[in-house]
């Protein structure tokens, strides 16, 4: 079954249609980002998946719980991590997930070891003393996706996670995410840190004012976007021969110098490509270096969104 299934939410706050139509779905083991500009309808559309909003149309299924149907049943399945929450901060990181682990009915020894577990999980646990007030941001990070696993959803929504956090913590916190996804479930994540996002997802969804520009694998929507390939290679022969031998291709078109070797766009398939690399290396061209552009979730945000504020 889908764990995550939005099917053509659309809400409008007065005349501002903040989420317009939009829909995909996320299954269990995946990791997709949510990307868009500034007031693109982010936060709006995961919170109303995470039934902490209405849409006026369309629906959200979680595990095939509808949200508006079953908003009790569905909340058990999601774990949600707004933007910004509010902690008590005269509690400390124990109390706070204790707190939030009756909430969820947990009770005795199953309270506390659901608690450890998710300390240890998110690397608090030398830290459950203190008070939430004197945390680092980082660590109210932690404590905030602490408390989202506590009932052990099988579908989690962070919002911007990864806001305001070192280099560090970003890496810590994206090796959490992975190793959610390898627990079997399936994680919606917004960011604006595209290169952190395009590391560690299965696919992404573009929005902006409202709509849904594209989603699915972040290469192939590139390809939608770019349907070449960039290429670059260095051989050991004469840079003459080589460029004559790339000119020579099928496929194969723009060759330029580039650093110290030669770039070109190329829109064969993998199997053209690796019998092109054969043939170079037949000529006696002595190929050493023979490398595809990365796929750049930058590219892809630029080209589709229009920088539109609304
Ligand atoms: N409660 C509300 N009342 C009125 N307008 C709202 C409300 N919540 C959101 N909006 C508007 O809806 C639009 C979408 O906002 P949303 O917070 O979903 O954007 P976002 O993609 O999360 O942006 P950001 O990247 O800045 O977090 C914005 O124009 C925002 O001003
Ligand atoms: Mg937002």
């Amino acid at each position: 079954m889908t764990a995550l299934e939005v099917r053509g939410i659309t809400k409008a706050f007065r005349t501002l249609k903040a989420v317009d139509e939009v829909s995909f779905t996320v299954e269990h083991g995946a990791i997709y980002g949510f990307i868009g500009p500034n007031g693109a309808g982010k936060t709006t559309t995961m919170r109303i998946c995470a039934t902490l909003e209405l849409p006026d149309r369309g629906d959200v299924f979680v595990d095939g719980v509808s949200v508006l149907d079953d908003p009790r049943r569905a909340r058990k399945k999601l774990g949600f991590m707004p933007d910004t929450y509010g902690a008590y901060p005269q509690t400390t990181i124990r109390e706070y997930l204790d707190f939030y682990a009756r909430a969820y009915g947990l009770a005795g020894k199953a309270r506390k070891a659901t608690v450890d577990q998710v300390l240890a999980f998110t690397s608090l646990a030398e830290l459950d003393h203190k008070l939430i007030h004197t945390l680092s941001k980082g660590m109210k990070q932690r404590l905030c996706l602490a408390k989202t696993m506590l009932h052990d959803p099988s579908v989690l929504i962070l919002d911007e996670p990864a806001a305001g956090l070192d280099p560090r913590a970003r890496i810590e916190l994206r090796e959490l995410v992975k190793a959610l996804a390898a627990m079997n479930k399936a994680l919606l994540i917004s960011s604006h840190i595209l290169s952190e996002l395009a590391e560690m997802c299965d696919g992404v969804a573009v929005i902006e004012s409202g709509k849904l520009l594209a989603q699915g694998r972040v290469d192939a929507i590139q390809k939608r976007l770019q349907p070449h390939h960039t290429i670059w290679v260095r051989a050991l022969c004469a840079p003459d021969a080589l460029e004559k031998a790339l000119l020579e291709e099928p496929d194969v078109s723009n060759v330029r110098a580039e650093r110290g070797g030669f770039g070109f766009d190329y829109t064969g398939d993998d199997e053209a490509r690796a019998r092109m690399l054969a043939r170079l290396v037949q000529r006696g061209l002595q190929p050493v270096e023979f490398a595809g552009g990365e796929v750049k979730l930058e590219d892809i945000f630029m080209s589709l969104t229009e920088g539109k504020l609304q």
